[in-house]
């Protein structure tokens, strides 16, 4: 079942790693992933990737927030230096250089602080976003089946930019700002022991209250995130399904379920303002700045600071707090919301995945004998779809899968190349358990084509040749007129550098059927199946179809699954299927006449 794979560690280890964690495929990645268990491990091991960049962006933090904490101080100078009798100029021109000097000096750093935080950010999407892909494209179908293709696109796209964010904003502000916080603590007591307190105090009750305002927010944002995913898979699918709408006129219900969607991300968010706008932090400045006055006013008083100039000093000491406390309000729900964010990526890249690759398996050249023993297939919880199905085809054989739809054909063939594994029972190819062969040589050797067969957005060419890169443009052609299909691609403008729409809706859907077939008959498999193939071709195509599988049958096990009684006729055997059981074999002849269930389908 599921297997971890060794980790290489050593000198050559960096550059070819695999993945640690449950797949189907498992997909290179160069680097270790690391902190999988929880989000904030995880996006932490990420940035420690980036070890240069933090240590840059913290210097620059602290020596902005330090140098931010000099212009009070110059402004208490000055302000000691013309308040007195005789003025001394010197002195304030000295302050007002030392201001301009600190400050030009601090947008350097300034600088530095946003630039490295900027790149760690855009890395860390590149990294995140990567590893969530190769993770998806590893994972079986049994878990994509489960995915709604919007959802995922959402944590594909937004949260991963959302992780981004959380660093730049997010992360860097608060850094920024948290030096801004120690500065005042660190610079009062210089001016009088006892000023301490005011910005202590202050500093405390803004971490206790800024931690409530926090808690009070993870439920917010994360159903934030949580509707803008719920929106995002209402409109792929009403955009995957927009012909399916159009014809049953469904405009107006569609638009009302994506409406729905949408309100509810906006009251989320409203939430999030709502929640957002109570923010404590801001009041607690404004007590403590009239505390600060007083109390220095009174020491004032009592002649225990003896200058101006250190008054305003430390009353100008209560600005630097504006900067964390106006950024808090922002950037720590930006990071809540990144963190949120990391844990709908991670929940799809640790979600469980029930097949495994098997690399060890067995590889060899497949003759092609199937053997179905006892299979049952029962997808999640629900009734078993195929239930004890035995069956025999020996290497070469054409065989016919019959029976109504929803009778479990489709079914079988997932079976047989591990689409899904059989919950009972055992598939054997060349005497030998389907789950013993390694997986890419077991699918290498197996072709499909199905009813609802996908081309990609590329050329003619390069969707023949899918799967099969190396291919020349001989191969290519060779592949396409056994499957009759040059005739037709040598009439398009570009030939077969034709550029397939997306879904090939440029194409018919015999022309789709013959360049499936040219892809098959490329990839010269030891089993070629058509799961209803050819049941959207027209009578003037069928001929030529015909033929194109008849030569393409040769030399290989193939299975048809039709209805069309011209293919069914020609099977060496045919298997029909009566609600995930196999009802008769036989051939044609024999099975008019034993297999009820077999005349029941041509009856109609
Ligand atoms: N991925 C799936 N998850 C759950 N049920 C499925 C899935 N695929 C097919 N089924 C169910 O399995 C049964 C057999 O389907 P299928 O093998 O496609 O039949 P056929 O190809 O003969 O029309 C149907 O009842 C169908 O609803
Ligand atoms: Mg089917």
């Amino acid at each position: 079942m599921l297997r971890e794979e060794p980790l290489l560690l050593g000198s050559e280890a960096r550059t070819n790693l695999t993945i640690t964690m449950q797949s189907e495929f498992a997909i290179k990645l160069n680097w270790i992933p690391q902190g999988r268990e929880n989000a904030t491990r995880w996006v932490i091991a990420h940035m420690l990737r980036n070890k240069g960049w933090i240590v840059l962006m913290l210097i620059g933090a602290f020596g902005n927030a330090a140098l931010a904490a000099a212009v009070p101080l110059y402004v208490g100078q000055a302000f000691n230096a013309i308040n007195t009798p005789s003025p001394d100029y010197d002195a304030l021109t000295l302050a007002a250089v030392g201001i301009v000097v600190s400050q030009l000096v601090r947008g350097v750093l300034q600088l530095g602080r946003n630039f490295s935080s900027e790149i760690i950010g855009q890395r860390l999407e590149r990294d995140t976003r990567h590893e969530l892909y190769a993770s998806l494209i590893g994972k079986s179908m049994a878990f994509h089946d489960q995915q709604t293709v919007g959802d995922v696109m959402a944590r594909a796209t937004n949260d991963v930019r959302e992780v981004n964010l959380m660093l730049n904003p997010g992360l860097n502000l608060v850094i920024g700002s948290a030096f801004f916080l120690l500065m005042p603590i660190l610079v009062a007591p210089r001016i009088y022991p006892t000023l301490i307190i005011t910005p202590l105090v202050f500093v405390i009750l803004y971490f206790i209250t800024l931690q409530r305002y926090l808690q009070e927010l993870k439920p917010a944002t994360e159903s934030v995130r949580h509707q803008f995913g719920a929106m995002n898979a209402v409109l792929a699918e009403s955009i995957e399904g927009i012909e399916t709408v159009k014809s049953a006129a469904q405009e107006e219900q569609a638009m009302e379920k994506f409406e729905g969607g949408v309100r509810a991300y906006r009251d989320a968010f409203v939430r999030q303002g709502y929640i957002e706008s109570r923010f404590l932090p801001l009041l607690l400045l404004g007590v403590a700045t009239a505390t600060g006055l007083a109390q220095s006013l009174y020491l004032f008083q009592q002649g225990l600071i003896t200058n101006v100039g250190d008054v305003v000093a430390y009353n100008s000491l209560f600005i630097l707090f504006g900067f964390p406390v106006f950024t808090s309000s922002f950037a720590y729900p930006q990071i809540a919301s990144g963190l949120s964010s990391a844990r709908r990526i991670l929940a799809l890249i640790n979600a469980e995945t029930h097949l495994d690759e098997n690399t060890a398996g067995h590889a060899g050249q497949m003759q092609g004998a199937i053997q179905f023993e006892h299979a049952t297939l029962q997808y999640r919880s629900e009734a078993p779809v195929l239930e004890d199905v035995s069956f025999e085809i020996r290497p070469g054989q054409t065989v016919a899968l019959v029976g109504q739809t929803g009778s479990g054909k489709t079914s079988i063939i997932k079976l047989l190349n591990r689409i899904y594994d059989a919950t009972a029972g055992r598939v054997l190819i060349d005497g030998r358990d389907v789950r013993e062969w390694q997986m890419a040589a077991l699918r290498k050797q197996i072709s499909i084509i199905e009813q609802d067969l996908f081309l990609f957005s590329r050329t003619v060419a390069e969707n023949i040749a899918f799967g099969q890169p190396e291919a020349t443009r001989e191969q290519i052609e060779a592949a396409a007129q056994a499957a009759q299909a040059h005739d037709f691609i040598l009439k398009f403008a570009d030939g077969y550098d034709t550029i397939v729409g997306e879904r090939g809706v440029t194409l018919s859907g015999g022309q789709r059927q013959r360049i499936a077939l040219a892809r098959a008959l490329l990839a010269d498999p030891k089993i070629l199946i058509l799961d209803d193939a050819t049941s959207a071709i027209d009578s003037a195509t069928e001929d030529q179809i015909q033929q194109a599988i008849y030569t393409a049958s040769r030399g290989r096990t193939t299975i048809l699954i039709t209805h069309r009684l011209s293919q069914i006729r020609w099977a060496d055997m045919i298997v029909v299927m009566k609600q995930g059981r196999v009802a008769a074999v036989g051939t044609h002849e024999e099975l008019l006449t034993t297999s009820a269930a077999y005349r029941r389908i041509f009856a109609r």
